[in-house]
């Protein structure tokens, strides 16, 4: 961690100067450092952000240990005896902030290997390039940025009636840091966390109810998809409601009620609430920078992050594009290359991978076949289950499918992949190919030409996409 420049006449002067030191803010640091810029990144807490410390990472390593239980739990069909799994959660905890530890310890020495200056503190864009650094002990320092890279995150919403409290209602930061898991949890919102919370919970011994307001879970997957969860959850038994309304919640003594729909009440322990993420904006620019905020608090880019001040970038959580790490990184490095006066290639946030990390898991990237009807195309769509594949069997999870949708040429045969949709077995790690085929704009015809390895859990994106040529071999 580097000193806080004293608040002196001359600031500090950098090529960089990145507020928040999440993904978006330290792949600014990482990529502008590696081509030899001088960069400084403010953050308040710790660098890796949301994603390492109250996120994606944390959120990974409880599902894995959620893997590893149903894992014991069904071993007896593999012939193996052992007995019924009990959870100590405290140790996972354990586990999971050592992981993280040991990654922000590799990220910060990564950091420091590239003589970039971390400064610990609260950063505001002030007019001019200029960063004033409000550091923990209240000293106040400037910092001057050639350029300025906004990246100071997001923080998880909540409802009216819904106070944050730590006790009976909490959001993913709290859930994380939990020592000790709640018997029965009402989880509000079905998107990617409420998913990912409800899965892992519910495989865990927690009684868990999903509400969801609107008609279908994670909005924005496609319906084969989001069906093949919601089986998978009943099955398992979590309660999942759509289309209801939560009004509030009765706190009586170790349990609370959900007041939803006609006054239908749902008693809990603990109520997680996964209604999205607002942008961290509050604060960040003081009067007379230009930097444009929309209504909802978002920072106004353009496609090359390019706020409306020049020389002044945005991106990550911050901006109006999809939540994730991985666009975060994208983003780092269309903006980075600007700086450096190199041609950069915006982000095609339409083609970007998406994975979701329930059991089983969701892998998604391009149209669904809802979006590509809407959008008015002629389609031809083709699905696999992963039911008819050997590896699957053979890992004892076959719930799930493969769901390739593709322009239709004026002969009705498949053309180019426009969206490629997944559940089941580590479909996250099988959406690579998949994800090349949609962005590359590859028909069937070109990429069935390549070999799946046999057996293995990427033959049902092989044999869907060969079957979408006219003719397959096991799928028809
Ligand atoms: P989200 O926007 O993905 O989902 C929120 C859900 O809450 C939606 O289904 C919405 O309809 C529902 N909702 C909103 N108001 C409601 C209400 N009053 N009552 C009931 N339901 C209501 O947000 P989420 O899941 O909190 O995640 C935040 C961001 O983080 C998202 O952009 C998400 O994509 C990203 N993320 C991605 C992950 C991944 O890709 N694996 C994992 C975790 C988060």
């Amino acid at each position: 961690m580097v000193r806080l420049p004293a608040n002196a006449a001359e600031p500090a002067q950098y090529d960089i100067v990145v507020i928040g030191g999440g993904p978006g803010g330290y792949a600014t640091a990482l990529y502008g450092a590696a081509a030899g810029l001088s960069v400084a990144v403010v953050e308040k807490d710790k660098v890796g952000g949301t994603c390492l410390h109250r996120g994606c990472v944390p959120a990974k390593e409880f599902l894995e240990t959620a893997t590893v239980f149903r894992g014991v739990e069904g071993a007896k069909e593999f012939g193996i005896h052992s007995s019924q799994p009990v959870v100590e959660f405290s140790i996972s905890q354990d586990r999971k902030n050592q992981i993280v530890d040991q990654l922000f310890k590799g990220l910060s020495g990564l950091m420091r290997q590239r003589k970039i200056a971390i400064l610990s503190g609260v950063g505001r864009l002030l007019p001019g390039k200029v960063v004033e650094v409000t550091a923990p002990d209240g000293a106040v320092g400037r910092l001057t940025g050639a350029n300025i890279v906004l990246a100071s995150g997001s923080v998880p919403r909540s409802l009216p009636g819904f106070e944050v409290d730590g006790r009976y209602v909490i959001t993913s930061d709290e859930l994380l840091a939990l020592r000790q898991l709640p018997k029965s949890v009402a989880v509000i919102g079905a998107g990617a966390i409420g998913c990912e919370f409800a899965s892992m919970l519910s495989d865990l011994g927690v009684r868990v109810s999903l509400l969801e307001a609107l008609p279908k879970i994670l909005p924005g997957c496609d319906t084969d998809v989001a069906n093949v969860i919601v089986r998978s959850f009943t099955k398992r038994g979590i309660t999942v409601r759509t289309g209801v309304t939560v009004t509030g919640h009765e706190p009586a003594g170790d349990h609370t009620s959900v007041v939803f729909g006609d006054g239908e009440k749902l008693e809990v322990e603990t109520i997680l609430m996964s209604v999205g993420r607002r942008p961290l904006s509050d604060g960040l620019l003081a009067e007379g920078t230009g930097v444009e905020v929309d209504e909802r608090g978002y920072v106004r880019v353009d496609e090359w992050m390019r706020t409306a001040a020049p020389g002044v970038f945005a991106l990550g959580d911050l901006v109006a594009t999809p939540q994730l790490a991985h666009v975060g990184f994208a983003e780092a490095i269309v903006a980075v290359k600007q700086v450096l006066g190199e041609a950069a290639v915006p982000v095609d946030y339409g083609k970007v991978p998406w994975a979701i990390y329930c059991h089983p898991e969701v892998a998604f990237v391009g149209l669904t076949e809802q979006a590509a009807i809407d959008a008015g195309l002629e389609i031809v769509t083709k699905r696999d289950p992963f039911g008819g594949n050997s590896r699957a069997r053979i890992l004892g999870e076959t719930d799930g499918l493969v769901k390739v949708i593709c322009e239709k040429l004026p002969d009705g045969k498949a053309g180019r992949l426009l969206g490629v949709h997944m559940a089941g077995p580590w479909v996250t790690e099988q959406l690579g190919q998949a994800y090349l085929s949609v962005n590359w704009e590859a028909t069937p015809e070109e990429i069935s030409q390549y070999i799946q390895p046999h057996p293995s859990l990427s033959e049902t994106f092989g044999e869907t996409v060969l079957a979408l040529t006219g003719r397959g071999l096991h799928a028809a």
